[in-house]
């Protein structure tokens, strides 16, 4: 999880500002219903000396996606939305860790989806270079909202509503993270990820219309699952296959690939694929391996301006 932190610089109102002028007006939707969309995204230094920022492209589609759902206007060219993140990324970025970016579209002007109007907004936070620990996890007794009220498959912050309702349940116990159900009580995700289930040497993880985000970090362990020689399905999970899972990971780019250790204090009993597909996820990250199914777009910061990106690879797939 990334520490709360209060970074010298915001890009916002198309540049950067400091930290203590990134400030919303009460009286904004932003505000008054919490009305934003939002991207997480990770750049990791590599062995080689270079930074890269992961698949920008497909994140920067996802936030249209998101915005046109909920009638926000969303007219940054992709261009821009790069040059924003690379920007920010040039002022506060330091060799000795990684960082992560929220790039926010805070809606500014307009009244019940009249005269709307957002703001790219771009955070960025240092995180540690290390391979997650393992965690425990439980099961929340709050579940994901429908496809009808608040679709997962739109990445809007107040749908993380719920996922703080379920840390704190989980925080007494000792669980880092909370799996969701769905209505029907099936697995939808965790709070901030997806869910990786071993059985007999496959993966299984919900499809997205079970209630999960369509993530970016999903698409990329279902080509290092083929890479290695392992299924990968997308299915229904009901609850009690995760107590008697072999193996549970969550992942997404934030959690990248977190195993877990326990979950409703049931312990599970390996990591031999999910911990195969970890070192695999960080040895492409770190430019240790080459991997075609990733987009890495490289990014020069050790001057005051930024190079041209750099696609270390081919497409996705
Ligand atoms: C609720 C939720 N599910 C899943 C994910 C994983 O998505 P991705 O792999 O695109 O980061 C995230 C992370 O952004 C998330 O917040």
């Amino acid at each position: 999880m990334v520490k709360l932190q209060k970074p010298e610089f915001v890009y916002m109102n198309g540049g950067l500002r400091s930290w203590n002028d990134a400030v919303l007006h009460i009286g904004c939707e932003a505000v008054t219903r919490g009305l934003s969309v939002f991207e997480g995204l990770k750049g990791y230094w590599g062995r080689d000396g270079c930074f890269r920022i992961v698949e920008l492209r497909r994140h920067y589609e996802r936030l249209q996606r998101s915005a046109r759902l909920l009638h926000i206007p969303f007219d940054t060219s992709y261009d821009a939305y790069e040059g924003a993140i690379f920007q920010l990324a040039a002022a506060l970025l330091g060799t000795e860790r990684d960082m992560w970016f929220r790039t926010t579209l805070y809606v500014t002007e307009g009244h019940w989806g009249e005269g709307t109007a957002a703001d790219l907004v771009v955070t960025a936070y240092h995180t540690e270079k290390e391979i997650p620990e393992s965690i425990d996890i439980g099961v929340s007794t709050w579940r994901r909202s429908v496809d009808l009220a608040l679709p997962a498959r739109i990445k809007a912050s107040t749908n993380y509503q719920v996922a703080r309702l379920a840390r704190i349940e989980g925080r007494p116990r000792g669980w880092s993270d909370m799996v969701l159900l769905n209505q029907e009580g099936r697995v939808a995700e965790a709070t901030g990820a997806c869910v990786l289930m071993v059985r007999d040497g496959t993966i299984y993880t919900p499809p997205a219309t079970e209630g999960a985000l369509e993530s970016i970090t999903l698409d990329l362990v279902e080509s290092l699952a083929s890479s290695l020689g392992v299924g990968f399905v997308r299915r229904p999970i009901d609850r009690t296959e995760l107590l008697i899972a072999d193996e549970l990971a969550l992942c997404g780019t934030l959690a990248e690939i977190t195993l877990v250790r326990s979950v409703d204090g049931f312990t599970l009993p390996s990591n031999r694929i999910t911990g195969a597909i970890q070192s695999k996820y960080f040895a492409i990250m770190r430019a240790e391996e080459a991997f075609g199914g990733v987009v890495l777009s490289a990014v020069h910061s050790t001057a005051a301006t930024v190079r041209e990106p750099i696609s270390v690879s081919g497409s996705r797939g």
